[in-house]
């Protein structure tokens, strides 16, 4: 996840691309860029580093008659953040800012290096501006259109050309908002960065165009044809303005799953090969005589790594053992295994010594990161980029979300390596993938239900989670976020363990989430707490005949394969410990005792 801008207008430019950028950084923070036009002539500044401090080089610099340009703010996701791999990317007199992933780019780029262009960085993002520049011919529009349409992926761009006095923007499925000022016109990735400057804006839609000129600005649909533009006044209070309307960074993180999914899987699902585009490193012969996977990670990574147990030996044949970080050093780490660190910040000291491990055993290494160029994937032999954007609350939600998306392709990935997936067997587990980003949005829909059992059970004293097979992660998890944000002791269970001494805990209307979407084995869990005066909360699939006879209440969720109801479950958890939270007056981006990133053994 990036942000972008640009700025056309009366005012100087500089200023009022950084003060949007700087609104935008949550977005991601790695390294930043403006280009503005001067004389006919496209200024470039860009480096690694925040923007505050390249802000300070422009002010030094300073660039006389700037009235329009354009901006980046980066969440590195093709090649660690660089100088070079900074935005804008330029190609001749053409300058582009891009957020989404351009997902066809390595064979755009073999055609553009025949054709004689020469790359500086290694992003996705510079092929852009070279076709942007291939098609130029003093139509800036017409270039921006002829290359979006050999473009796949998801884009939202700003391009802008020495020789032109407009700047065209597009998109599709990366968001673009316009804002319209007196004689100005406002781009930015998101509504709040534009809060300062005006309240009427115009969100573009897929496949739209805006040539900003002069004040005006001109938008066309992907047809070619004008489109009226839709403005609308947006009256938020600005202060709620950075976490995009949402009283916090959690609820904001928990309402970006669908995406942050979707940026995980994009440009990695073949559902004609019923396989999954990931590089490992690793040869078939290296796949095939793999012998079994340990996963280290700490916290909700741990989690994670816990349903890639029950996963891996099912879709490649492979036994899995997960530790947590702290732990590992006094396990045994034997030859044949792939070493897994799952780290959402890449910085966790107890994941980062176990994951040397493997260096001195001479056993292979994969990160699952979130954080490109972090110290997790110098050690590591390969990473897999969970890329789904800066994670501002400290108790993680998009972030787990993304690792559990980014594991699933994983095991797919071993399964058909190593034959133990047939392709048939490939396609339909990726069809349901690709369906998961809408069915968590359907999860989403069900927030004002949740809200009610929070506030109904916020002051109970005590929760208890159960699932069997792949949500018994979940229930720990759910657990977890119940302990971190409100504060409230929570016990995660497997459903068939409870019976063995957390039994003695439930009394009259202790409430107990049941995860019931895989399998009907919990259901004797389930009457074994009623019959105990538990009041029981069931996650269970739509239409399910039995839950609402045995439950207390029932919360419906879509149906799917049981290894992607994981992700829908754990949504619906996050939401019922946030409104808990919430309910209880809690500090819930920033709970007590709790960092983001613990890098101390
Ligand atoms: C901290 C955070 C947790 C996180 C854990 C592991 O304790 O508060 O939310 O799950 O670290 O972090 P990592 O960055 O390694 O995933």
């Amino acid at each position: 996840m990036c942000g972008i801008v640009a700025y056309v207008g009366d005012e100087k430019a500089g200023p009022i691309l950084f003060d949007t950028l700087k609104r935008l950084e949550y977005r991601g923070y790695d390294s930043a860029g403006v280009a503005v036009r001067c004389d006919d002539q496209i200024e470039v500044l860009k480096a690694a580093g925040r923007i505050s401090d390249l802000e300070k080089s422009y002010l030094e610099r300073g660039s006389p008659g700037d009235r329009m340009g354009i901006g980046h703010t980066r969440w590195a996701t093709h090649g660690r953040p660089s100088d070079e791999n900074a935005h804008p990317h330029t190609s001749g007199g053409i300058a582009v800012v891009h957020n989404g992933i351009i997902e066809n780019y390595l064979a755009l780029r073999e055609r553009l290096t025949d054709l004689g262009f020469a790359f500086q960085s290694e992003t996705d993002s510079e092929v852009l501006a070279h076709l942007i520049n291939y098609y130029y011919q003093g139509d800036l529009a017409r270039a921006v259109a002829k290359a979006a349409s050999e473009v796949e992926g998801s884009y939202a761009i700003a391009v802008m050309s020495a020789d032109s006095p407009s700047i065209v923007c597009a998109r599709k499925d990366s968001p673009l908002v316009i804002g319209l000022g007196e004689g100005s016109c406002y781009v930015a990735s998101d509504i709040p960065a534009l809060l300062p400057y005006t309240r009427d804006v115009v969100r573009l839609k897929d496949g739209d165009f805006a040539v900003l000129e002069g004040g005006k600005v001109h938008v066309q649909d992907i047809s070619g044809a004008p489109r009226e533009l839709e403005s609308e006044r947006i009256e938020w209070d600005v202060n709620a303005a950075e976490r995009g309307g949402y009283p916090h960074f959690m609820l904001k993180e928990i309402h970006e799953q669908p995406r942050a999914i979707q940026e995980t899987i994009t440009g990695r699902i073949s559902e004609v090969e019923g396989d999954v585009r990931l590089d490992l490193g690793m040869t078939s012969w290296d796949m095939q005589t793999l012998q079994r996977v340990s996963i280290v990670a700490c916290g909700t990574s741990y989690h994670a790594g816990l349903v890639a147990r029950y996963f891996f030996p099912r879709a490649a044949g492979l036994p899995v053992d997960v530790e947590v970080a702290s732990e590992f050093q006094y396990m045994q780490l034997r030859p044949g295994t792939l070493l897994v660190g799952i780290s959402q910040s890449g910085e966790t000291a107890d994941t980062l010594v176990s994951l040397k491990k493997a260096r001195t055993c001479g056993v292979r290494s994969l990160a699952v990161t979130n954080m490109v160029g972090s110290t997790i994937t110098d050690i590591v032999d390969t990473s897999i980029y969970t890329r789904c954007g800066p994670e501002i609350g400290v108790a993680a939600t998009k972030t787990f979300t993304s690792q559990l998306a980014a594991l699933l392709l994983l095991g797919i990935r071993l399964g058909r390596g190593r034959n133990h997936l047939l392709a048939d067997q490939g396609r339909k587990m990726l069809a349901e993938f690709s369906r998961l980003p809408g069915l968590v949005q359907s999860v989403l829909e069900k927030r004002d239900q949740i809200r009610e059992i929070a506030k109904t059970f916020a002051h109970q004293g005590s929760y208890f989670f159960i699932g069997r097979d792949f949500l018994y992660p979940i229930a720990l998890e759910g657990a977890l976020k119940m302990k971190e944000i409100a504060y409230i002791p929570a016990e995660g269970y497997a459903g068939g363990e409870l019976k063995h001494g957390p039994l003695a805990l439930i009394k009259d209307g202790t409430p107990v989430v049941a995860l019931a979407t895989c399998g009907r084995k919990i259901q004797s869990n389930i009457k074994e707490v009623r019959a105990r005066g538990a009041e029981v909360i069931a996650l269970a699939t739509e239409g399910d005949p039995d839950m609402a006879k045995i439950a207390s209440m029932v919360v419906e969720l879509p149906a799917t394969r049981p290894v992607f109801s994981t992700v829908l479950c754990t949504v619906a958890l996050q939401l019922l410990a946030y409104y808990t939270a919430d309910e209880l007056g809690c500090e819930i981006d920033k709970p007590r005792n709790l960092a983001k990133s613990v890098t101390v053994e």
